[in-house]
């Protein structure tokens, strides 16, 4: 690994999760634009995760690594071997957290206990990826958005789980001098998110003959954020951020869901409140909205989506071309919700 100044040039990461949505995402994103980097990715392929996420990758770039994060003698393996540890692994969904919690307090607390372990036995530089939910929700009139001093407040089992994870992070850092820097990110969209989230879900809803389902009264917002800009903010933070820092992702996307289930809507050329309410999500947090003006000011990164619009039609796109890639899972992931009245 290469450190000039501030900024460091790792030449081999750790990706954990690196086969599900934003990981995949991240993985195709380094090795087009860093060429100098190899990776390894060490993904459990969870119903969340695939490996043809990865195809396309040569063997000299990636190696994959079929194995869980709790696996601690596959760490002492893997860990070694690599500069720096970006790790995404998680149970990443809500409603599968409400549904059944242990399978995320198992991966995205003990998980993390496991990866900051190895971290501290190798000395390696850790770079935590979480959510912006840890700080819980906002009313729909506050003129405040979240900052890195906001206090913790998550709702849900997920975000319960994320935010202890958040902590032992901190705590890692500042007792055993662990290299570690945490991303909180907003809601993030683009090519191969699972169909159980809800703009992939909305959009195959559309491309089966269904209707789009909101929850409750539709007016919750969340600030999204496309995929490519979440993953050139976490490799800013990896190779300039400062140690111990806690950076805010997200692009002022904030939007209710009505209005992306209308933009989705008018996309297909359908009627715009040709969609469905279905029974609200319990403990559902209202608002979600990021302040990320320390990243950019101090690390220098911008967003490059800045059209929602734009991005959303290269992902609708992206569906429709990719068919194969989701349609296995949409029946079942639709029945899990019917049987729960969404
Ligand atoms: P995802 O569910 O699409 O992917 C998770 C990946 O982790 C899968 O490939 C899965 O196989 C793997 N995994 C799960 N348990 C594992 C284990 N025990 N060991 C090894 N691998 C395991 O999730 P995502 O949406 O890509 O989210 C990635 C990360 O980003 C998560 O940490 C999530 O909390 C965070 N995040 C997500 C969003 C979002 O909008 N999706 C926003 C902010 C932060
Ligand atoms: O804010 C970041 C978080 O964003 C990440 O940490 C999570 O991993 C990610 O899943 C996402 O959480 P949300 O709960 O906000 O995302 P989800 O896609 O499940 O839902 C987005 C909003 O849409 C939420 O208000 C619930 C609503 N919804 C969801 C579905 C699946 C609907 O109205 N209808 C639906 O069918």
């Amino acid at each position: 690994m290469k450190k000039v100044f501030n900024e460091i040039s790792p030449d081999k990461i750790l990706v954990t999760g690196g086969a599900g949505f934003i990981g995949s995402n991240f993985v195709h994103w380094v090795v087009d634009r860093h060429p100098e980097t190899h990776i390894t990715v060490l993904d459990a392929l969870t119903y969340a995760g695939k490996r043809e996420n990865l195809s396309g990758i040569s063997a000299d770039r990636l190696r994959f690594v079929h194995g869980d994060i709790c696996d601690e003698g596959l760490l002492d393996e893997l860990v070694p071997d690599v500069d720096a540890i970006v790790h995404f692994a998680a149970e990443s969904h809500n409603d599968n957290s409400i549904a059944d919690p242990a399978p995320f307090v198992r991966t995205n607390v003990m998980g993390t206990f496991c990866l900051l372990e190895a971290a501290r036995k190798h000395r390696k530089r850790f770079h935590h990826i979480s959510t912006d939910e840890v700080y819980g929700d906002l009313a729909l009139d506050d003129p405040h958005r979240f900052t890195e001093e906001t206090p913790y407040r998550p709702s849900s089992p997920y975000s319960s789980s994320k935010a202890a994870s958040d902590m032992l992070v901190r705590a890692w850092c500042r007792t055993y001098g662990v290299e570690a820097t945490i991303s909180n990110c907003s809601n993030n969209y683009g090519p191969r998110q699972h169909v159980e989230k809800f703009i992939p879900r909305q959009i195959t809803n559309l491309l089966c003959g269904n209707r789009p389902k909101l929850y409750g009264d539709g007016l919750n917002v969340r600030d999204w954020i496309h995929v490519d800009d979440h993953s050139s903010a976490v490799w800013t933070i990896l190779t300039k951020g400062r140690i111990g820092e806690t950076y805010l992702i997200g692009a002022d996307g904030e939007r209710s869901n009505r209005d992306v289930v209308r933009a989705i809507l008018g996309a297909f050329g359908e009627s715009e409140d040709d969609f469905e309410w279905v029974r609200d999500r319990p403990g559902h947090d209202r608002r979600y909205a990021i302040d990320s003006s320390k990243l950019q000011n101090e690390l220098g990164w911008r967003p490059c989506y800045t059209d929602f619009s734009r991005g959303l039609q290269e992902t609708i796109e992206w569906y429709k071309t990719n068919k194969d890639w989701w349609f296995a899972d949409k029946d079942g992931v639709e029945a899990r919700y019917n049987s729960m009245g969404q």
